[in-house]
């Protein structure tokens, strides 16, 4: 099990807007809000789903810009446990914002070199092990070049043992490499921070 860390008293304080839907659970929004503005860049969401989450990426971050991308499209790579979660229209409920750009494409052919200073990802989109495999070291290999930078994963729980469920086991897997993964007390988050 990865080491916990506390749950940021300061997040608790963050007001949420309640009418927009996000699949996060009201204390894991406030912490991925309160992250997302530790983290002195652009904000990438992978697997942004009708973007509930975004919406509130893209209002408590003015001056950043946040990319939701999802994919509507053949060949899922999505364990079948997951496949009701594919959304009707990608980021619907972010598209009126100006900070807020929506692509529709698998995470494996996100180019990082497109975007500047990408400084926050947020990893929650196919859960199964070679999907968050996959979503996991690409956004390692990326950060490792940088100076600083924050990923967080959704859907890390510990207590559960769905075998399509890969979030713990590859976060357990990478934290014994030495890469110092937390998991958020209280949430089902899981956060690396790369600091100055
Ligand atoms: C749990 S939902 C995301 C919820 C969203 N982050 C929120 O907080 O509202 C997972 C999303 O990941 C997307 N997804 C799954 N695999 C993907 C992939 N390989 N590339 C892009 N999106 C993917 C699904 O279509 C689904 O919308």
């Amino acid at each position: 099990m990865l080491e916990q860390i506390p749950y940021p008293e300061e997040a608790k304080s963050i007001l949420v807007c309640n009418q927009t839907q996000y699949m996060l659970d009201l204390r894991e929004l406030q912490a991925i809000l309160y992250y997302s503005q530790k983290a002195d860049g652009n904000i990438l969401e992978i697997g942004c789903h009708l973007g509930g989450t975004t919406t509130h990426l893209g209002i408590y971050n003015f001056g950043k810009y946040i990319i939701g991308l999802d994919y509507i499209g053949p060949n899922t790579t999505m364990a079948n446990e997951q496949i009701h979660e594919l959304p009707d229209e990608i980021g619907k409920y972010a598209k009126h914002l100006s900070n807020v750009i929506l692509l529709n494409m698998k995470s494996a052919t996100f180019d990082y070199a497109k975007y500047k200073n990408i400084k926050f990802i947020f990893i929650d989109a196919d859960h199964s092990y070679p999907g968050v495999k996959k979503d996991t070291d690409k956004a390692f290999e990326y950060i490792q070049d940088q100076e600083s930078g924050i990923i967080m994963w959704h859907d890390y729980r510990p207590h559960i043992t769905d075998p399509w469920l890969g979030v713990q086991t590859y976060l357990e897997e990478v934290a014994s490499y030495g890469f110092t993964i937390k998991w958020v007390d209280g949430t089902n988050l899981a956060i690396y921070e790369k600091c100055k």
